[in-house]
């Protein structure tokens, strides 16, 4: 089932997701929905491991490339399949770029087998039924504005 079409983060906005989930060399970031791994490239360039996982094994090859190209594929496993099929109890910090009902899917599914110290950031859309943190707009470009939440797993 599909969550979301394909669309990049920009990598300020990642580094921004990052910097606000306050992701640390040594931690664990689970990108669900990985795309081409904008996000994962970014955790891996600050030292933390990164999983990726996508349902478009097109995209998880184009990630894979990209991540060997920039040197930083030691870093990161990647999964292509859906994101059931991934196990998120390793992550400290999960981030989404999804829509709401796909975040509240994901959620759902998930909130039973996170640790409770995880961070969950995503880019635009909230995450019904988490404890949200903070909340900001980043300007991107003067003309394009994103949200950017900030929430914990425990409620
Ligand atoms: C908006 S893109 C975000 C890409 C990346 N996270 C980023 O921020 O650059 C959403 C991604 O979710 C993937 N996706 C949609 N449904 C999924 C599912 N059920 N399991 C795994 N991935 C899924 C899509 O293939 C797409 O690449």
């Amino acid at each position: 089932m599909s969550l979301a079409p394909f669309d990049r983060t920009p990598a300020p906005v990642a580094k921004r997701m990052l910097d606000l989930a306050c992701l640390e060399p040594g931690e664990t970031l689970l990108d669900i929905g990985c795309g081409d791994g904008a996000i994962l490239a970014e955790a891996a360039r600050r030292g933390a491991r990164a999983i990726g996982v996508d349902r478009s094994a097109r995209l998880v090859r184009l990630a894979r490339a990209k991540l060997r190209r920039l040197k930083l594929a030691q870093a990161v496993e990647l999964v292509a399949g859906d994101f059931r099929c991934i196990r998120p109890a390793r992550a400290d910090v999960i981030t989404l770029y999804l829509t709401t009902r796909g975040n509240s899917e994901v959620f759902q599914y998930l909130k039973e087998s996170i640790r409770k110290d995880c961070r969950l950031v995503s880019h635009d859309f909230e995450i019904e039924g988490a404890r949200l943190i903070q909340e900001e707009e980043f300007e991107y470009t003067p003309f394009d504005k994103r949200r950017i939440l900030l929430y914990a797993a425990s409620t």
